[in-house]
């Protein structure tokens, strides 16, 4: 029998490895790895593949999917195809999980399918629910700052989403931290805390350490890591070529095969080393590298398969590092 056939019956013991951190100085707590669906969950994907991939991912206490309004392709798949399983598989688990959506990025034509006004925000929320099967999402984010749309606009319909009963919390991705300390303040006099900060953090992007998960701390803010593994440059996948049905390799993604230069290998080999050396994938190193900041609430990974997923997961296994590991992977990352 194919898992399209079988009836899915969650573990019983999936809450019994995975360890959670509260989000920022709120009630919530998430799971030190989330699973994010902007690639492999689109109409172009393979049901049965992602399938799995949900299956596991809750199966072993990934209980925060995060989901974006034109995540697929095309637009709005990802969350078609999400709303399936969670009408079907999870459907009795819907108050075990924990799911966001975005708007902020391109969606529809004409000026109310982008940015940051009110009008689109609210507009595809109601989208996104629709698409999803779902009464409420448990976080709304303002996907990126809209430099034309007055800050107060965009945080107000955050708000409204959240007064609506169509989101249980506010967030923002991609602001800087100036702007996310602002978004804060307004958030916070409106009576709907910022409870989480999605943002792209790896060993091979650290702009968030410029004053970002600083302001987060001072605000009280969750930070969620987005492209935590530079969307795969962070795993043995580019260590020796550019392999067919990588990332890198396919249209329509956002990792071009330039991107894969040989600095990035060359550092990238000698990371893998270092890993090996503690008894790690270069994954689940770079993983624990971020997770290792108490700031750092949940690291946000892809999965096209099964496999990296569970080599994901085992990064919970080791943590900590040594002084020495820290000052050797800072050294690689310089060279
Ligand atoms: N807020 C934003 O603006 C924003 C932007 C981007 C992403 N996000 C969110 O963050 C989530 C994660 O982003 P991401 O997909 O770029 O994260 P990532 O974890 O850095 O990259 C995921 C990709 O890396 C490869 N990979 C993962 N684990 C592996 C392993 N153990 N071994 C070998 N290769 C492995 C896979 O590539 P292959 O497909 O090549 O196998 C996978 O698709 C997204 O799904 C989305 O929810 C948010």
């Amino acid at each position: 029998m194919n898992n399209m056939q079988k009836t899915y019956v969650p573990a019983e013991n999936r809450y019994d490895e995975m360890t959670y951190n509260r989000c920022g100085r709120s009630g919530v707590l998430l799971p030190k790895i989330s699973l994010g669906i902007w690639h492999n969950f689109g109409g172009v994907d393979v049901y049965e593949n992602y399938r799995s991939i949900l299956w596991y991912a809750f199966d072993h206490g990934i209980t925060h999917i995060d989901a974006a309004n034109n995540y697929g392709p095309p637009y709005g798949s990802a969350e078609a195809n999400l709303g399936r399983i969670l009408s079907t598989d999870f459907k009795a688990y819907r108050d075990e999980l924990f799911i966001s959506s975005k708007a902020g990025y391109d969606m529809w034509p004409g000026p109310y399918g982008n940015w940051g006004s009110r009008k689109y925000l609210l507009s595809s929320l109601d989208q996104s629910l629709k698409r999803m099967n779902l009464e409420y999402v448990d976080v709304f984010y303002s996907h990126r700052p809209d430099p034309n749309t007055p800050l107060e606009e965009t945080m107000g319909a955050l708000d409204a989403a959240v007064r609506q009963g169509k989101a249980l919390y506010a967030g923002i991705s991609n602001y800087p931290h100036e702007l996310t300390r602002k978004a804060s303040q307004i958030l916070r006099q409106m009576g709907t805390p910022c409870l989480i900060h999605q943002a792209r953090y790896s060993m091979f992007d650290r702009w968030v350490e410029g004053g970002l998960l600083d302001v987060l701390e001072e605000e009280g803010i969750g930070c969620i890591v987005f492209s935590p593994l530079a969307q795969g440059l962070l795993t043995n996948k580019y260590l020796n070529g550019i392999p067919e049905g990588s990332r890198a390799a396919k249209a329509n993604t956002h990792l071009d095969s330039s991107a894969v230069t040989p600095e990035k290998v060359a550092k990238a080999r000698k990371l893998n080393e270092l890993a090996l050396q503690r008894g790690q994938s270069l994954a689940q190193m770079a993983l624990a590298w971020l997770l290792k900041d108490r700031r750092v609430t949940s690291v946000l990974v892809g999965a096209s398969s099964v496999n990296q997923l569970q080599d994901n997961l085992k990064t919970l296994n080791r943590t900590d590092f040594t002084e020495e590991e820290l000052k050797a992977i800072e050294q690689i990352l310089a060279e």
